[in-house]
């Protein structure tokens, strides 16, 4: 069964396929988009549903087998430089026809001013993250050029992209940007109604369907696009809560959310037909299995462990952010753990004072 397709958010009166990004399919085996499903998506932050989905004592307890076993990433990092220092010096060309170098050193060559380059403004005009990124010569070069400020055709700051980075210091831009649709992930036990943009539900299907047949346990989807009214109401919550600064730490202010965007996914373990809480994944074999393999569909874990100076709070081994295979698979490579460093961005642990 196809993802149902859950709104058409850019206002009434424009065709519904005007809304619908025009995206290059990575996971051909699972369409998206199809009938029409008016429901109006709520989410909330991510404790206060972790308190209204907890499970009842008398049930029994998710799958917590012990953690799989873990691969450590290969030491890539080893074969591919820093992005500090690719940044601070760039590699000196050699001194041949550059029509005499293969592909992709003729790529580094262009990439100098990539923004001119047809295959790639094509790509960018179509919103085909993945053709984009092989237009550049591949993720590692589109970093570089992120990086290296060479260009300035690769925003970080449109949510239309996959690639998009919002934090505290760079929120949406209108404060209220919705996305045009979103759908509801295939195949997915969807414990909170989490709906998300097209291709990164399609991706979490794919994720949850490989966990399943790795023997990893099912997943399930707790939370996911979130208006910027939503989001006000959840961290509205928090801050009821826990004051200001504990609500920074876990929830973000509204317009700051990627959760925002579409692209982000709260995940839960789930067994025997009920499943548990955020808190409970990490100690998981579903924990596990996302923390070691979900960047190989386009997932990063975005609030990691000791990361906080970077990303600002707390960590949160359930909070997916679909950013695309390519990318996902460039951080991995490269050691990267938050998308502020694997861009060369300013960390962002915390709002830019008001005024
Ligand atoms: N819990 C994450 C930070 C959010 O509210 O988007
Ligand atoms: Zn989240």
């Amino acid at each position: 069964m196809p993802a149902r397709r859950v709104s058409a958010l850019g206002g009434p009166g424009v065709p519904l396929a005007q809304h619908v990004r025009r995206r290059r399919r990575r996971w051909p085996s699972v369409p998206v988009a199809a009938a029409l499903v008016a429901v109006f998506v709520l989410g909330s932050s991510a404790s206060v549903t972790a308190a209204v989905t907890r499970l009842a004592p008398e049930e029994p307890p998710p799958a917590v087998a012990a953690p799989a076993e873990t691969t450590p990433p290969a030491p890539l990092s080893a074969l591919i430089a820093p992005a500090t220092a690719a940044a601070a010096t760039p590699p000196p060309l050699a001194p041949v026809p550059a029509t005499d170098l293969p592909v992709v050193e003729q790529q580094q060559v262009a990439g100098q001013d990539v923004c001119t380059d047809p295959a790639v403004t094509a790509a960018l005009a179509a919103q085909d993250e993945a053709a984009a990124i092989a237009a550049v010569g591949g993720a590692q070069l589109f970093r570089e050029a992120v990086v290296a400020g060479t260009a300035p055709c690769l925003r970080l700051d449109d949510p239309n992209l996959s690639w998009v980075v919002v934090n505290k210091i760079r929120p949406f831009a209108p404060i209220d940007w919705a996305p045009g649709s979103v759908v509801f992930p295939d195949g997915v036990r969807n414990i909170g109604e989490g709906a998300l943009a097209p291709e990164a539900a399609a991706a979490l299907t794919a994720m949850v369907s490989a966990a399943a047949a790795a023997g990893a346990g099912e997943i399930g989807l707790q939370s996911a696009y979130r208006s910027y009214t939503t989001q006000q109401t959840s961290y509205g919550v928090q801050v009821a809560d826990r004051g200001v600064e504990g609500a920074d730490l876990v929830s973000a202010r509204p317009g700051h959310s990627e959760h925002q965007s579409g692209l982000a996914a709260d995940v839960v373990p789930c067994a025997n037909g009920s499943c548990g809480t955020l808190d409970d994944l990490a100690a998981t074999s579903q924990g596990a299995w996302v923390a070691d393999n979900a960047w190989q569909f386009g997932w990063i874990v975005r609030y990691q462990e000791g990361r906080t100076d970077v990303t600002g709070y707390a960590p949160e081994p359930w909070h997916l952010r679909y950013v695309g295979p390519e990318i996902a698979t460039a951080m991995r490579e490269g050691g990267y753990t938050t998308l502020e460093e694997f861009f060369g961005l300013p960390a962002a642990p915390a709002y830019a004072p008001a005024g």
